[in-house]
């Protein structure tokens, strides 16, 4: 089983960006923690980073040849882009949304998402934890559907 960590823009700054919205762990702590708890599952998970629209976009078309879930939190993407909507429909597989920071107590411009309605599922405002849960959440639901 092989999942997929997408990471958007600036979430490579994670740590050093506006810690009291977004925590004081660094993205390499955060993948670290998910590798090992995906190990434990049986499940290979590959991390990428991008800052660029477009390497998203073709991380996701790769995924289409041997990923079964895509746990990604598209930063400001999320609010932006119909390309990574048009992406995760196209690929057609399974993925969980997910934000460090509660989008929904935040500017208005953050309140919409261009994904949320095609996701399994949507975790936001609980900090990097939310992608533990979102791991587990993506195990389960891989369980349940073989
Ligand atoms: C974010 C929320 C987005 O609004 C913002 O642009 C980000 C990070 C989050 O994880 O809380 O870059 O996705």
């Amino acid at each position: 089983v092989n999942f997929l960590l997408l990471n958007g823009p600036n979430l490579n700054l994670l740590g050093k960006r506006e810690p009291h919205i977004y925590g004081s762990q660094g993205l390499e702590d955060i993948v670290q923690i998910l590798t090992k708890q995906a190990r434990k599952a049986g499940i290979k998970l590959e991390h990428i980073q991008s800052n660029a629209e477009h390497e998203l976009i073709d991380a996701i078309h790769r995924a289409m040849e041997n990923c079964d879930f895509i746990i990604i939190n598209p930063g400001a993407f999320t609010h932006t882009s119909v390309a990574l909507r048009d992406a995760l429909l196209g690929a057609d597989l399974p993925f969980i949304e997910v934000h460090l920071s509660n989008v929904h107590a935040r500017e208005a411009f953050r309140q919409h998402s261009y994904l949320s309605d095609i996701a399994k599922g949507v975790i936001c405002g609980l900090g990097a934890q939310g992608y533990e849960f979102a791991l587990q959440a993506a195990i389960r639901y891989c369980q349940n559907d073989s």
